[in-house]
């Protein structure tokens, strides 16, 4: 059974990521969404949120489970008994970042290799950070999120804003 851990905050999940989770179900037998649960940045979305919307957009996917994890990726990689980590790459501008993480990862456990995947070309530039501040704006997000997601960013950003202003 060969299980792969695909970290990350999916802060909200987007097009881009949905992508990679269905090429990752591909190679793997088994896939864990992983959902980092301590951020050091507070996220629009709770963790319970994160993984909900998770569990709905990659509902057509037998072989995919949603969880989330706290800590160390290579520690909830353990616990998973997996054998890889899954990341995706949009753009040269995620790279040094991206192995930096891979190369920590690596040094903290030898057992676990990070397998990037190439994002889809017309998914690269989408980014949960953009898909926020587009809705933010009112600006129409449905060529960046699953069609589930759009109205619960909207809703999302609406009930952020009234607690903003005290309403
Ligand atoms: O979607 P993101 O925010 O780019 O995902 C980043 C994530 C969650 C994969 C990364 O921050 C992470 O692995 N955090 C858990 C803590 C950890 O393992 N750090 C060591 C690697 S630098």
């Amino acid at each position: 059974m060969k299980r792969a851990v695909y970290p990350g905050s999916f802060d909200p999940v987007t097009k881009g990521h949905l992508d990679i989770i269905e090429r990752a179900a591909n190679l793997a037998d088994e896939l864990i969404v992983g959902v980092l649960n301590n951020n050091e940045k507070t996220p629009l979305f709770s963790v319970e949120e994160r993984v909900k919307m998770l569990v709905d957009v990659t509902a057509h996917i037998p072989n995919v489970r949603v969880e989330a994890f706290s800590g160390l990726s290579v520690e909830f990689c353990k616990k998973c008994d997996a054998s890889f980590l899954v990341r995706g790459l949009r753009a040269v501008t995620d790279f040094e970042y991206e192995l930096q993480m891979a190369q920590t990862n690596r040094s903290l456990d030898r057992d676990v290799d990070t397998l990037f995947l190439t994002t889809a070309l017309n998914y690269a530039y989408i980014s949960s950070t953009i898909v926020k501040e587009v809705a933010f704006y009112g600006g129409d997000i449905s060529g960046f999120v699953p069609p589930q997601i759009k109205e619960r960013v909207y809703a999302k950003i609406d009930a952020f804003r009234a607690a903003q202003n005290g309403i």
